[in-house]
């Protein structure tokens, strides 16, 4: 069935890419329970119902510290391929057909999980998706900033065995204090080995750290992106060189970096001629997947059905799939806008 409102319908049936989706913050309560039970891990919670009403967080790090703590139920390969494909269904209900993921390796190897173990779930279900879904995917691996340099160079030397399966590298964790030129070698030999760059940046943290990760980090797109607008040669820059933001509307008001969805930079960035698109971040805590971010931040910011074609094109051009495929893809958004 349509849906009655038109917005609403033209968010439904709009092809998307996710370029900012954490694939353990997609871990929903119902699963941590069955894989704590599966595992035999203890978690503090008596139901999902109470999980739920555990995530109420007003900074970033507030929900760090119950993100780690989920994690601890994922254990085995299985654990990965059921995290990643319950997401792939989502995603697919959504109408995401392109999908351009992270993941967090330090948070399970230093829980005593091997690098492959992640991997391979987590690649089986994509590959499947790929199949059965018709969703294709980029696997982007995470450095925790919050963890040392030494660290990141470890973590990038144990994925080299496996780079061929490994399309990137981002940064993420708590960013306050943490700023890019902290992991900038380490960004340079990941270039150096063909893999593409993207940072968190200008979250919590000043526009300073969306500088270092452009000018040090020399980063392909900027996740969120938020604080860049206080500054305007920064702003600028961003939209001469076509910098893709990506924006994740809910998240943004669950950790407090806004105070209403009135107040999402996606208006300004728009306005800013600023290549921003709509991600998920960590859905299963922030209360909503890819449409539920479109439809929240178009009804508060009043976006029109152009700019909402506009977002979904983003999403292809600043994806890291080659331009034939981007072609493809906006020649079906053009077909999906027309009704
Ligand atoms: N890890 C998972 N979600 C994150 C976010 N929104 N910011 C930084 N690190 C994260
Ligand atoms: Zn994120």
């Amino acid at each position: 069935m349509t849906n009655p409102d038109p917005r609403a319908a033209l968010i439904e049936r709009l092809p998307k890419a996710e370029l900012h989706l954490h694939i353990e913050g997609s871990l929903e309560p119902e699963m941590l329970f069955d894989l704590a039970a599966r595992n035999g891990v203890a978690i503090p919670f008596a139901s999902a119902a109470e999980v739920r009403a555990a995530y109420s967080f007003s900074n970033l790090q507030d929900f760090l510290d119950i993100y780690y703590q989920g994690m601890s139920v994922l254990l085995t390969e299985q654990d990965f391929f059921d995290l990643t494909w319950a997401y792939l269904l989502r995603a697919r209900a959504d109408n995401v057909c392109h999908v351009e993921i992270f993941f967090d390796p330090q948070g399970h190897t230093e829980r005593g999980v091997a690098f492959a173990t992640v991997l391979d779930g987590i690649e089986r279900a994509l590959k499947q998706g790929e199949a059965e879904l018709g969703i294709s995917y980029r696997l982007i691996m995470c450095f925790l900033r919050h963890l040392s340099e030494d660290d990141a160079f470890a973590t990038l030397a144990a994925a080299e065995p496996h780079l061929p399966r490994i399309h990137g590298v981002g940064l993420d964790s708590s960013e306050l204090g943490h700023p890019p030129s902290k992991f900038e070698r380490v960004f340079a030999r990941a270039r150096a080995l063909g893999l593409h760059v993207t940072a968190h940046a200008g979250e919590e943290g000043p526009p300073e750290y969306v500088n270092e990760a452009l000018d040090l980090l020399k980063v392909e797109r900027i996740d969120h992106g938020n604080r860049a607008l206080e500054d305007t040669a920064l702003t600028q820059r961003i939209a001469a060189e076509a910098i893709t933001l990506t924006a994740c509307p809910l998240s943004n008001l669950r950790l407090c970096v806004i105070p209403e969805m009135a107040q999402s930079p996606v208006r300004q960035m728009l306005d800013a001629g600023l290549k921003v698109t709509i991600n998920s971040d960590d859905p299963a805590y922030f209360g909503g997947y890819v449409n539920e971010n479109f439809r929240t931040v178009a009804d508060a910011l009043d976006l029109s059905e152009a700019q909402i074609v506009e977002l979904a094109r983003n999403s292809f051009t600043g994806s890291f799939l080659p331009i034939t495929e981007q072609a493809r893809h906006l020649a079906e958004i053009d077909q999906a806008a027309r009704g």
